[in-house]
């Protein structure tokens, strides 16, 4: 086996650096490649988390959106989209479940939901961490002012997950309408950062558009954020929306970008994707073998589930948080990894849970 493409991953791995040139290498590698750069990305993820993997439960608490991304199945823009706003007490009463059945993270995740003021969420989120001493609360609801942010960093959360999507300005404007803006959502991720949240920025891969040299920029400008937690998906078109004929994301890319983050940001938080796994029913798996260590099976209510789709295909629509949450530890035991009982914090990040 040519040695050349072991010294390019032990390079990106020693130098936490990648040329453009050597990202198209990897990106384009052989499939006996591959498996050099997989081996590579596990062992690196082994190093800090040994065969743990973390779930954190997803919490789908609104399908409102005030924004029009073009690639986005609850977009205001698509009349076809069924709309749900979950109650205070109907959150809570998916927490108490999640944490019955093991959980130890909720990510509460909505569109840009204007009903949802920053009172609400507080009460939301304190009302969370005052059932649920031992866990830990994720937000993920798109941009907000840093006032906003502090405020839910001070009622409770400490984590918010907000995909850059592309760090390419006119990349940026060919997924979304004219009013959004690539510099606020930059903005935003810093603005959380400063404030002490764990952070996770993330792009889908394979969007229309889409070059080598976006990822790359993505790359770059992670490498400058340093973000605590990465989420990347194929993307996947949703038929209701401007890109419904678009061709869907490449799940090979995707599982050699997961490998390639792993590489570069060793301690990251990285999960292998819903999209991942709607995209290739053993997609997860793939991703925990190229080095992601995050799983975020759907806790919303059943009712709910088929409603919240940003995507055609969306896998786990028709199972309970119950059934999700076994299916998934089964999944992670017979690859040989081991669900983690803990909070999963960042290694840098780690405080007592509460206790
Ligand atoms: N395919 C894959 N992922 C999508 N997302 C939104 N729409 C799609 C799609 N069509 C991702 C975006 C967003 C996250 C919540 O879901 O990256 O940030
Ligand atoms: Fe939902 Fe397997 S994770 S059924």
């Amino acid at each position: 086996m040519d040695k050349e493409f072991e010294f390019l991953v032990e390079e990106i791995l020693r130098a936490k650096h990648v040329s453009g040139e050597g990202l198209r290498r990897v990106l384009e590698c052989s499939d006996g490649e591959e498996e050099i750069l997989f081996a590579a990305a596990r062992e690196v993820a082994e190093r800090y988390f040994s065969k743990e993997i973390y779930l954190r439960g997803l919490i789908e608490f609104t399908s409102y959106c005030k924004n029009d991304c073009f690639y986005c199945g609850i977009r205001r823009g698509n009349g076809k989209a069924e709309r749900y706003r979950l109650t205070e007490e109907e959150i809570l009463s998916c927490c108490e479940s999640g944490e019955a059945l093991g959980f130890r993270t909720f990510v509460l995740q909505g569109g840009e939901d204007p009903y949802f003021k920053d009172d609400r969420i507080c009460s939301i989120v304190s009302a969370i961490r005052e059932r649920h001493p031992h866990c830990a609360v994720t937000l993920s609801i798109g941009e907000r002012s840093c006032e906003s942010y502090r405020r839910f960093f001070e009622a409770g959360a400490e984590r918010y997950l907000l995909r850059h999507e592309t760090a390419d300005e006119a990349h940026y404007r060919r997924l979304h309408p004219a009013e959004m803006s690539l510099e606020n959502r930059k903005k935003c991720l810093y603005d959380l950062k400063a404030i002490g949240f764990q952070v996770g920025c993330g792009i889908m891969v394979g969007t229309p558009y889409q070059t080598m040299e976006h990822i790359h920029e993505d790359i770059v400008f992670m490498l400058e954020l340093e973000p605590h937690m990465i989420g990347i998906g194929p993307f996947i078109a949703h038929k209701d929306t401007p890109f419904g004929s678009e061709p869907d994301g490449s799940v090979k890319r995707t599982l050699r970008l997961l490998a390639v983050l792993r590489l570069l940001f060793p301690k990251v938080l990285l999960p292998a994707t819903t999209a991942l796994g709607t995209a290739d029913p053993m997609g997860r798996e793939k991703g925990i073998l190229a080095g992601a260590n995050v799983l975020m099976p759907n806790l919303s209510p059943p009712d709910v589930r088929g409603k919240y789709l940003l995507y055609d295909g969306k896998i786990c629509t028709g199972e309970g948080a119950a059934e999700c949450s076994s299916c998934l530890r089964q999944r992670v035991e017979r690859i040989g990894y081991h669900v983690s009982d803990t909070r999963g914090d960042h290694p840098d990040f780690m405080k007592s849970s509460g206790e």
